[in-house]
């Protein structure tokens, strides 16, 4: 367990996280979208494993229960199963897809084993009206829904009746007595008609939860928390540029004011003029007490003559990490006379879940170091203010905390950094031409009212010289290629297709004003097969 985690159980639940939804997750895609969906009705969800026991649930003193979907089929030799008492412990239950059909075979219904997996859309025949489903209240008795699944219903447990159906199959089921409902298709995803309807209906009318669940109570729970399981020692917090790290940093403050010492390290391999904009921001808007560090000599001299990109990566983690170290070091000395017990890291919650879909269901949760690899002499305690947070919600959180908006819309950057863009072997010169072709690419991204729109913009120096002519003389320079992505999560990305007049002016500049260059290429690949970075 972590620290934060440990932080958490010592202090208990704060009261905005309890009378929410507990998601017992059997390993279905959508898990983490059911958690956010139910979130955004300002219900605090926590996704647990299906295997989690009653007593693991009820520490969330949850209003309800979701059975999330999986992939297999009850009838599989290792299907994910629940406890079965945890439709005996008289809190609501709502079975999506495979968890309808765990109910139905665990109840004593019938599942029928499937040929095939059906996928997409399908038209749902609302059958409550006259029976007053709860869950169907309010919506026509027709809907689009969207349907992945392979083994159906045949025959209800009893106590069970059909409140839908599609074509072929029972597709929504009931027994209001029990306060046990299950669907076949998904509602959480968007292709549902009335999903957030039907999610609604849940956790209000069926669950009678209470929308309590939101920005403010978040950060001020928080804050409480921290303040008094800090006392009187300080912590340290290593700041990346990103939103995460910054977010953490601002809560962390707000409880300990500047015992939070931050370190911001420039690795001379972050963007154009980002450590000098970035480390002002910190200090004048956001008042955090930082300490910069310019070790960008010391990380050229590691990466001198290495052009493995997992090397880079190596050599680049272990840099950070002295640096980050010798800084610690030298405060834990100095001004904090010995008293730094902390770290603050801004791990997110998709990093602790310990679930099917990530794990395995006997997996524990995994240990987090983002910073890992810290002396054994520095045996700090984590602190993790995110770790219950989704990306989406920390944006929120961060706009509701008064940051900045350009680093609340700032694109992810890899933490190897510009020596992930420069293929082969880095060096001053390669960076410089790399920093400033980037430049270029998100100066006229923005200027196109497109940087908001895309995921991630950014220039790429590929090492392969060409031929090219410039006034009366022949050149032979250096390539550079733009890649502009769309995606939801980085899990899969398409590339964009920008305007050509966009393309022309990014081309036209970086050719013209980036020393070095004769020939600029676009990304047409996707991801899978590519990756969005290059290396
Ligand atoms: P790929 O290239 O794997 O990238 O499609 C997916 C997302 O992750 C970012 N990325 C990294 N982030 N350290 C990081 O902190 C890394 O080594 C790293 N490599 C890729 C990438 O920018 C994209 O958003």
């Amino acid at each position: 367990m972590t620290a934060g985690a440990k932080m958490q159980e010592d202090l208990g639940r704060p009261p905005s996280e309890t009378g929410g939804i507990v998601v017992l997750d059997f390993g279905g895609q959508y898990t983490q979208l059911i958690a956010r969906r139910v979130r955004e009705q300002q219900v605090f969800s926590a996704i647990l494993p299906c295997t989690a026991q009653p007593e693991a649930i009820r520490a969330y003193e949850p209003a309800g229960m979701i059975l999330s979907g999986g992939p297999s089929s009850v009838y599989d030799a290792d299907a994910p199963k629940c406890d079965p008492a945890v439709l005996e412990m008289g809190i609501p239950v709502l079975g999506i897809c495979y968890g309808m059909q765990w109910i139905a075979k665990t109840m004593g219904g019938e599942v029928e084993k499937a040929e095939r997996r059906e996928y997409g859309r399908a038209s749902l025949h609302v059958e409550s009206a006259e029976r007053d489903s709860q869950l169907f209240a309010g919506v026509p008795e027709r809907l689009r829904i969207w349907n992945s699944h392979g083994d159906k219903v045949n025959a209800l447990p009893a106590g069970f009746h059909a409140t839908g159906r599609t074509e072929n199959a029972i597709a929504a089921a009931e027994n209001p007595e029990k306060q046990i409902y299950a669907v076949q298709f998904h509602p959480e995803v968007q292709h549902t008609e009335r999903g957030t309807e039907l999610l609604r209906n849940f956790l209000f009318r069926v669950c009678k939860a209470q929308a309590k669940w939101s920005g403010t109570a978040f950060v001020e729970e928080t804050v409480d928390a921290i303040r008094k399981r800090v006392g009187n020692k300080f912590a340290i917090c290593g700041l990346s540029g990103g939103v995460d790290s910054t977010v953490a940093a601002v809560i962390v403050h707000r409880a300990m004011g500047n015992r939070l010492t931050n370190i911001f390290v420039n690795t001379g391999l972050l963007r154009k003029n980002e450590f000098e904009d970035t480390l002002k921001m910190y200090r004048e808007r956001l008042g955090l007490h930082v300490i910069g560090v310019d070790a960008t000599d010391r990380f050229l001299a590691q990466l001198k003559g290495v052009s493995d990109p997992e090397e880079k990566r190596k050599r680049i983690g272990r840099e950070f990490i002295g640096v980050f170290a010798e800084e610690a070091e030298r405060l834990q000395r100095g001004e904090a006379h010995g008293e730094i017990a902390f770290l603050v890291q801004g791990t997110l919650y998709p990093d602790v879940i310990e679930s099917v879909s990530v794990k395995g269901p006997s997996a524990t949760i995994k240990t987090h170091h983002n910073v890992g690899g810290l002396p054994e002499n520095m045996p700090f305690m984590l602190i993790e203010p995110l770790r219950d947070l989704f990306k989406d919600e920390v944006r929120r959180m961060g706009k509701d905390l008064g940051l900045p908006e350009e680093i609340l819309v700032k694109h992810p950057f890899p933490g190897p950094g510009l020596a992930v863009r420069v293929l082969g072997e880095v060096n001053a010169e390669h960076l410089s031409t790399v920093r400033e072709a980037d430049a270029i690419v998100r100066e006229e991204i923005r200027r196109a009212g497109l940087y908001e729109r895309v995921w991630q913009a950014f220039a790429v120096l590929l090492p392969v010289r060409s031929v090219g002519v410039m006034g009366d003389g022949r050149t032979y320079g250096l390539t550079v290629a733009i890649r502009v992505v769309e995606s939801e999560d980085a899990m899969t990305a398409d590339w964009v297709r920008l305007p050509g007049d966009v393309l022309e002016k990014m081309s036209t500049r970086i050719v013209n004003e980036v020393p070095g260059v004769t020939r600029v290429v676009y990304d047409v690949s996707s991801k899978p097969p590519s990756t969005i970075e290059w290396e």
